[in-house]
């Protein structure tokens, strides 16, 4: 079958860049809501998690969306399915596309937006600075900037958690990923990338986003006045870095992930670009600032109403060594309160999964927030028990909320690594309890679900 074609809405609008697409006929697409795909992609945008539950409740594991403006979604939530949709070629189930709205914002070199042989080149030269093991390497410095943050924070009265987690997971990752050390460009970069990241999670911005697409976006000032002071700051950090590097300087005695991405050499040999490279870190950025400060948002917020749990956790804390317990808290967490509820998959060609053939143009959606919450593989999946991950791993296609397959977070570990060193510190050094009665309801915030009163705690 052809790729969908978009003409119609080239020449309207001028070349969108999130394509406008169409809806599918529905023949020979699993069931779904038959009410407008308005009205679908409001539910979508103000209560996601809820329209998932309500559809997987009616009609079953698989059911078809048809969210105006982003076409026609099969989701997905059997373990079996989405088994296939990870493994599937990714020539054909492309998640680039599906990422490509954001490009204005991190670039066309970025990982997110490729897809392919391009996407596998570029996640190759990135992925040894992720792995598992160089996690310890960064614990002293997660450790003392959340003694830090975590001491800050006043005693005695009611605070909001989630801004607290963007200070703390917006310092580990000036450190951690850009390893700036001039205090005064780390001081310009934090102002400017608080703006920048600040996009990410505010609706306005998403509004701009669909309407404008990239071709107008580049032009659009109050964008450009965002963007371009971290471009500036972020060249000028590696043309600083290349320079010690050619001096012999220090280049090599860092450990942070910009440095790790200077010296990688794609197959060719040849080094990564300075455009490749600014990409890659706004990627990161991006990717993984607000995706972790909600994640410990959301641990706090279920923590402080499980004071048994915080007081097991300050406990291992101050043991030491020991991190079973705070593993199987974070994953937890993550199962239950995935900050992400949906991935996607732009098929290019037709593709079988779950008894249906899909067209090209179909856009599949493993529902991540469905599949951690299944009744079958987790017993009484709305109650919050770490105890369930403790000596047993998490399954590969039962626990997803990194996604999966060749596009798997790449900031997994480091993710759940800052996640543990942060809750331990936590624990160890403060003590929370709920301000208000009952779960904080989920608020989505752009993409991020996130606690609705930003997990007001009080701290003593
Ligand atoms: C709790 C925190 C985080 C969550 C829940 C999360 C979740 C996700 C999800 C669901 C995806 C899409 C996977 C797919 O399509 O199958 C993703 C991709 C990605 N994440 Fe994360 N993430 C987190 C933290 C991070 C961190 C800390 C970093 C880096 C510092 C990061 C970097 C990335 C990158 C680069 C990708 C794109 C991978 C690719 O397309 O190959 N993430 N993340």
């Amino acid at each position: 079958m052809p790729r969908r074609s978009y003409a119609y809405a080239r020449v309207r609008y001028g070349p969108p860049v999130a394509p406008v697409r169409p809806a599918l006929p529905l023949t020979g697409l699993p069931p779904g809501p038959r009410c407008a795909p308005l009205l679908q992609a409001a539910l979508w945008n103000r209560r996601a998690q809820w329209l998932l539950g309500q559809c997987a409740r009616r009609f079953g594991d698989t059911f078809t969306l048809r969210i105006a403006g982003q076409g026609t979604w099969v989701v997905i939530s059997h373990p079996r399915d989405v088994e296939t949709a990870f493994k599937a070629d990714p020539e054909i189930a492309r998640a680039g596309e599906g990422n490509r709205i954001l490009e204005p914002l991190v670039g066309p070199h970025s990982v997110l937006v490729l897809d392919g042989r391009a996407h596998l080149r570029e996640r190759r030269l990135m992925l040894p600075a992720f792995h598992g093991a160089r996690m310890a390497s960064y614990r002293e410095l997660i450790a003392g900037i959340a003694r830090a943050e975590i001491d800050r924070w006043p005693r005695g009265e009611p605070q909001r958690l989630r801004p607290r987690m963007q200070a703390l997971t917006l310092e580990v990752i000036l450190h951690a990923v850009l390893g700036v050390s001039d205090p005064a460009r780390r001081e310009e970069l934090r102002r400017a990338l608080r703006r920048l990241l600040a996009m990410g999670t505010d609706p306005r911005w998403g509004a701009v986003f669909v309407t404008l697409g990239s071709e107008h976006l580049e032009r659009f000032g109050p964008f450009r006045r965002v963007r371009d002071p971290v471009d500036r700051l972020i060249y000028a950090e590696i043309a600083e870095r290349r320079g010690e590097d050619r001096d012999g300087v220090d280049g090599d005695g860092r450990a942070d992930i910009m440095s790790m991405l200077l010296s990688a050499r794609h197959e060719d040999g040849s080094p990564m670009s300075d455009a490749e490279l600014r990409d890659e870190l706004v990627t990161l950025l991006v990717a993984g600032h607000e995706t972790t400060a909600n994640a410990l948002a959301w641990a706090a917020e279920r923590l402080a109403r499980h004071p048994a749990m915080l007081a097991r956790l300050a406990e291992e804390a101050r043991a030491g060594g020991e991190s079973a317990y705070v593993s199987a808290v974070v994953q937890e967490t993550l199962r239950l309160r995935p900050v992400i509820s949906i991935v996607q998959r732009v098929l290019a060609e037709p593709f079988s999964v779950a008894g249906y053939e899909l067209p090209a143009g179909t856009v599949l959606v493993p529902a991540l927030y469905l599949v951690n919450r299944r009744a079958d593989v987790y017993p009484d999946p709305e109650r919050f028990d770490p105890e369930r991950f403790l000596g047993r791993p998490p399954g590969t296609y039962t626990w997803i909320p990194f996604g999966g397959g060749v596009r798997r977070c790449l900031g997994a570990a480091f993710a759940q690594f800052e996640m543990e060193t942060v809750l331990h510190e936590l624990a160890a050094r403060a003590h929370i309890a709920p301000v208000r009665a009952g779960s904080e309801p989920v608020l989505r915030r752009a993409v991020t679900e996130t606690p609705r009163h930003d997990a007001e705690v009080l701290i003593s």
